[in-house]
């Protein structure tokens, strides 16, 4: 019940809606993926329910993320939202429980759906909780207000365009890892010609550098794709070693480039 460790490396979900996404997904998991992103507004919910079911694999060999909508964070909508979450995806609970996005303006007060989130787990009906693009301020806010150990992750963009080396720095003084969304900047990172060369060394794919990088500096990682060549490759990050050399060279990468950046974005930090 006590045990905060979230699987280093998981699938996103977005995208893989209907019946194809439950076949994608039960192939992700034949691959051995057993951490499954999915949220409230993916559309995925049902699917990965689904594929967990058909797998033929025991509720307890999964870890399933699910996340509260900017749109469901008022207290009159949190509750039932999550226990919607919860039917559709068929489970008593989930494993991880996320705010998606902060409420732009505060138009919903920050204490309010905080609150609501711990409740949620004191409930039962997540038994882990974090958040999902958040800064700095927020998540010292959060920690003033829940406690410096209630959140187990912070999922943000993250991949070797956008090191977030601030953010980075602040959860590592902490002990919270990051959770890497976009980990492969949408598959852009592939035509890097410095991850080009170190895959070629290590006779891996670019995108399997590229999250083996991320993982090295201790985040989890959640890469989609409907493809299986892609799902095998990004799989086998979890083997690839970098040494410092290349650790450092892929550091040098970073340039802030960031590709989710809606209106209702928080002030980011890098
Ligand atoms: N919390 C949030 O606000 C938030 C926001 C965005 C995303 N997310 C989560 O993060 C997950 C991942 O993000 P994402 O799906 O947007 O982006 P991503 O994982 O960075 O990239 C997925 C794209 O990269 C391609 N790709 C995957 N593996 C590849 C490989 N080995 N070589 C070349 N291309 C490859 C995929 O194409 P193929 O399908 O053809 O392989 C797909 O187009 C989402 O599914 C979602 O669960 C969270």
């Amino acid at each position: 019940m006590s045990d905060r460790t979230i699987p280093r490396l998981g699938l996103g979900t977005f995208g893989r809606t209907g019946d194809q996404g439950v076949a994608a997904l039960l192939k992700a998991i034949e691959i051995g993926y057993r951490h499954l992103d999915t949220a409230q507004s993916y559309n995925t919910e049902r699917p990965v329910g689904e594929a967990m079911r058909r797998s033929g694999l025991k509720r307890g060999d999964f870890f399933v993320t699910t996340k509260v909508a900017d749109t469901r964070l008022d207290s009159a909508q949190f509750m039932p939202s999550v226990r919607a979450s919860l039917d559709t995806i068929g489970v008593d609970q989930v494993d991880l429980l996320l705010i998606h996005w902060p409420s732009h303006r505060d138009m919903v007060p920050f204490e309010d759906y905080m609150s609501a989130l711990v409740e949620a787990q004191q409930r039962g009906y997540a038994r882990l909780i974090g958040v999902s693009n958040y800064p700095i301020a927020l998540l010292e806010k959060a920690r003033a207000l829940i406690g410096g150990d209630a959140l187990a992750t912070n999922q943000v963009e993250i991949h070797p365009y956008l090191q977030s080396p601030k953010l980075t720095a602040y959860v590592r003084q902490i002990g919270l890892p990051l959770t890497a969304y976009q980990p492969l900047a949408k598959g852009e990172v592939a035509n890097d010609p410095v991850l080009m060369r170190i895959a070629g060394k290590h006779g891996v794919t670019v995108a399997a550098i590229a999250l083996a990088f991320l993982m090295a500096e201790g985040h989890i990682v959640i890469p989609a794709s409907g493809s299986e060549a892609n799902l095998k490759a990004n799989f086998a990050a979890r083997t690839v070693v970098l040494d410092a050399a290349e650790m450092a060279e892929i550091r040098t990468l970073d340039r802030g480039y960031r590709r989710i950046d809606p209106e209702k974005s928080p002030r980011w930090d890098d």
